[in-house]
């Protein structure tokens, strides 16, 4: 009797394991897509998965709904591990209902984050969902709206991470967007408020599916999304290695692991890598992969605002957040999206106890008026406001230009930089030598003989009183000029020292960070 019992319980779980069933199985793999629990199973180590909710199913009547079976009601919750650490999980069902969210499977979804929450551990939720059950209305309305507080409240708390493989749509979207990352597949997850169809008919505009929300869109244009793959199981990947680099939650401090790369290892390349010219580029991502262990980098948005690079590296084994100008693009300068994505990357690395190190080689904030109309003064400021508002170690090298307004904007010494460092090339000044001397100069410059030859003097003039690094180190605003070569040395002492850091703030509800 009692094995009957259990030879049933085998089988219900068999039948909900089956999802949609056999057709809609295949027709999820004939449109590239894996199943709900193909994907949790390649996602986390091999049989660490333990379904929670299994059995929960609607319980809607209307619209033919009574006769419906919805195994699991559409969305697979549970937990497991990830290179041995708890990780909480959810993806949703796109043979089931096509995934959509109706009352009980958005109360599945709350107390998995729940859980999380309450566990301390990261939530990844995999989106593949036609959005709000039409036949239960509002009460997945109701849903969604329990979901995104929960977002909220787990902000900062633990790590979030989105992944879209599959359709997510309207205010769908908004769970991933109030989560810490989206991760998004090529030709297989998309993004939008509103579809083709809403916006021909509202704007007249013709515009396909991938292009309005694919993953390249929100990856390369919008920003909405962080990272890109060309297909699941390299997504999963690149979830597997950014956890590597996150702490299970913000109690923890800053993940390590066993480095054996020498923390007094010289690099040579670094004293011949700033050339001559100051308006010559060069590839700050080589000095980021010189300076970590074993050149451990990982990007964060490497295909949006790639003005400014963002990502984790590892120091003597430990995680710390990059963020660096990359003199390649733009000269490097500062623009509205470069200014959102640093801001957001430093407070997401704040929040969860992960030091930074700004690598600093700055013209200035991009000029013109697209950028002004666009409110860069607003998005700068983001910039400002989130290296002044964070509390762990920062570390700030000065390459080469740190000039004006974005010296500052890239954690200068006013801005709470622990510990400031400055290669003999750098030139910290108000602007550009030849900026400067234009203005300084300028009568001068129109009264001489030869204006051109004196131009050329008084930017030397102006070059070797100003635009170097020995008048800040005269007034303390660098803590030292060291050789460019030993700036590993330099920074893994400098977090050393740094890693007891405590800092007490004023007592205040929060703060108002300009959005
Ligand atoms: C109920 C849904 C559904 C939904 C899909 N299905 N979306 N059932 N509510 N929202 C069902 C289909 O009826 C079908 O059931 C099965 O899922 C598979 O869908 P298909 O259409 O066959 O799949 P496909 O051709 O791949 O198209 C996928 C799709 C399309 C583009 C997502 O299904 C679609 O447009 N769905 C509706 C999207 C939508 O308008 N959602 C509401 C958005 S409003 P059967 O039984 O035939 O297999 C919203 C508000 C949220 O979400 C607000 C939050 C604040």
């Amino acid at each position: 009797m009692y094995m009957n019992k259990i030879d049933d319980l085998k089988e219900r779980k068999k039948v909900i394991a089956l999802g949609g069933g056999e057709k809609a199985i295949e027709k999820q793999h004939a449109s590239g897509k894996l199943t709900a629990r193909e994907r949790i199973a390649m996602l986390l180590d091999e049989g660490s998965f333990e379904e929670i909710d299994a059995f929960v199913t609607h319980r809607c009547t209307d619209f033919g709904m009574a006769s419906k079976k919805t195994p699991a009601d559409g969305v697979v919750c549970g937990f497991g591990l990830i290179n041995g650490r708890r990780v909480c999980v959810y993806a949703q069902d796109f043979t089931v209902l096509g995934g959509s969210l109706g009352e009980m499977h958005a109360k599945k979804i709350t107390k998995i984050q729940d859980l999380a929450i309450k566990a301390g551990v990261p939530l990844i939720g995999m989106n593949d969902s036609g959005g709000a059950r039409v036949q239960e209305g509002i009460a997945a309305l109701q849903g969604y709206g329990e979901i995104f507080a929960r977002n909220i409240s787990a902000s900062g708390v633990i790590p979030q991470i989105s992944v879209i493989l599959g359709p997510c749509a309207g205010g769908a979207t908004y769970s991933p967007a109030l989560t810490d990352f989206i991760l998004m597949v090529n030709n297989v997850g998309r993004m939008f408020i509103t579809g083709p169809d809403v916006i021909k008919t509202v704007t007249g505009e013709e515009i396909e599916q991938e292009t309005l929300g694919g993953a390249r869109t929100h990856n390369e244009v919008s920003g909405v999304a962080h990272y890109m793959s060309d297909n699941e199981e390299e997504c999963f990947d690149c979830i597997r290695e950014l956890l590597s680099y996150l702490p299970q939650n913000n109690m923890e401090t800053t993940p390590e692991v066993a480095c054996d790369d020498d923390v007094n290892r010289l690099c040579p390349e670094l004293d011949t890598i700033i050339p001559e010219q100051a308006n010559k580029a060069y590839d700050m991502k080589k000095v980021i992969e010189s300076l970590s262990d074993n050149g451990t980098f990982m990007e964060y948005q490497p295909l949006f605002a790639r003005n400014l690079i963002c990502g984790y590296m590892r120091l003597d084994g430990k995680s710390v957040g990059v963020i660096a100008n990359q003199p390649n693009m733009m000269g490097g300068s500062l623009d509205i999206d470069a200014s959102d994505k640093g801001a957001r990357f430093i407070r997401t690395c704040d929040a969860f106890n992960i030091p930074l190190l700004t690598l600093q080689d700055v013209p200035g904030f991009l000029p013109g008026s697209a950028q002004e109309y666009g409110g860069i003064i607003r998005h700068g400021a983001k910039m400002l406001y989130a290296y002044g508002e964070a509390t762990v170690p920062k570390i700030t090298v000065i390459t080469r230009k740190g000039f004006g307004g974005s010296y500052i904007a890239m954690c200068c010494k006013a801005l709470g930089g622990d510990l400031v460092y400055a290669w003999p090339s750098a030139q910290i000044a108000v602007m550009g030598a030849s900026g400067a001397a234009n203005i300084v100069f300028r009568k001068e410059i129109k009264a001489a003989d030869d204006p051109a030859a004196l131009r050329v003097e008084k930017i030397k003039e102006y070059e070797d009183t100003v635009a170097n690094p020995y008048v800040a180190g005269s007034l303390g605003y660098i803590d030292d000029v060291i050789v460019p070569s030993k700036t590993r040395q330099y920074i893994i002492n400098a977090f050393d020292m740094l890693s007891g850091k405590r800092v007490s703030t004023v007592s205040k509800k929060h703060g108002n960070i300009p959005l």
